[in-house]
């Protein structure tokens, strides 16, 4: 595999392969100096026209654990300001020599466009609406270690489903796991077609509740949300905001994730974040060791191990 630019395009094998890799890397990463030299003299470069704190932060540390050499681009403090295109920025980028560009745009197909344009390997960091791999598998990643298991988990995906595209990509790997995905959320919120998706839908979160095994938090997305879709963020929170009460009215040993950034008290209770069924610190810190995994694979030679 050259790019890795959706989950459309791995199978289930190729998933737990990922994730079996990202098993060892979180070995690497425990050791008292976190690292191996598996990419020295390989150059990584983040290319982000769009915001991300996590997502940026974590491909660079992975790098970085590899022995890689990391370059950073944010279009806001680059020539994109003067104009430049996408495709003469990614080709004088190409130009210094590089080995992987991890590509996040607000445009959906953006890392997809980049792919053809350059010869190095190309990972999709969250474009547009549309996808965003290496969260999913991450996502994966984390409720596998903690349930030893993914298979028969039910997953309800709250809140603004259609503007995200960690849902997109969240959905096709989990169901390709065999978890079952149930999403929540106000009609406005909920993408327009489903049909063909592996997932349930409903407006009633106070209905499901019990039910689901994994209450997975999303931010709602003000920056891509017209005002008249969205319920005031008060009337928002008292029907699909996981507060203490209803977290409270989950299984036992139900378990509450979100991507990040998230708005406390807005989508999710500061109590419920901190407390003992969030898997939140889990996904971050285990999201170095999947994007560590995903790297060596694209670009690493030989095995694994
Ligand atoms: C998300 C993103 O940017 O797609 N965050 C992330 O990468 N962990 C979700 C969001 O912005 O709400």
């Amino acid at each position: 595999m050259k790019h890795l630019l959706s989950v459309e395009d791995l199978d289930r094998d190729r998933i737990v392969e990922l994730l079996d890799g990202s098993e060892y890397m979180s070995d690497v990463l425990g050791r008292e100096i976190p690292k191996v030299p598996a990419l020295r003299g390989k150059t990584i470069v983040s290319l982000f026209y769009e915001d991300s704190t996590r997502t940026r932060l974590s491909f660079e540390t992975a790098a970085k654990r590899l022995g890689a050499d990391t370059m950073t681009f944010t279009a806001g403090s680059s020539s994109v300001k003067k104009g430049e295109s996408l495709l003469d920025t990614v080709k004088t980028i190409e130009s210094m020599g590089i080995d992987a560009m991890v590509v996040r745009h607000s445009a959906a197909g953006a890392p997809h466009r980049v792919a053809r344009w350059i010869d190095a390997s190309v990972i999709n960091a969250g474009d547009g609406r549309h996808e965003h791999p290496t969260q999913a598998l991450l996502d994966a990643f984390t409720l596998r270690r903690r349930r030893g298991d993914v298979t028969g988990a039910r997953i309800g995906i709250v809140g603004d489903v259609r503007n995200s595209r960690v849902a997109r990509s969240g959905i096709q790997c989990w169901s390709r796991l065999g978890a079952q995905v149930t999403l929540i959320g106000p009609p406005t919120l909920m993408p327009e077609r489903v049909d063909g998706w592996p997932v349930e839908v409903t407006s009633d979160l106070d209905d499901i509740l019990s039910e689901l095994d994994v209450v997975y938090v999303l931010r709602v997305q003000q920056e891509r949300i017209g005002r008249a879709l969205l319920p005031s963020l008060r009337e928002y929170y008292a029907r699909w905001g996981l507060s203490v009460d209803r977290a409270e009215r989950l299984k036992p040993d139900a378990l509450v994730m979100h991507p990040g950034p998230m708005i406390r008290g807005s989508e999710i209770a500061t109590e419920v974040v901190d407390g003992p069924r969030s898997l939140v610190r889990d996904q971050v810190a285990n999201g170095v060791a999947v994007r560590m995994a995903v790297l060596w694979d694209l670009i690493g030679s030989g095995g694994m191990a």
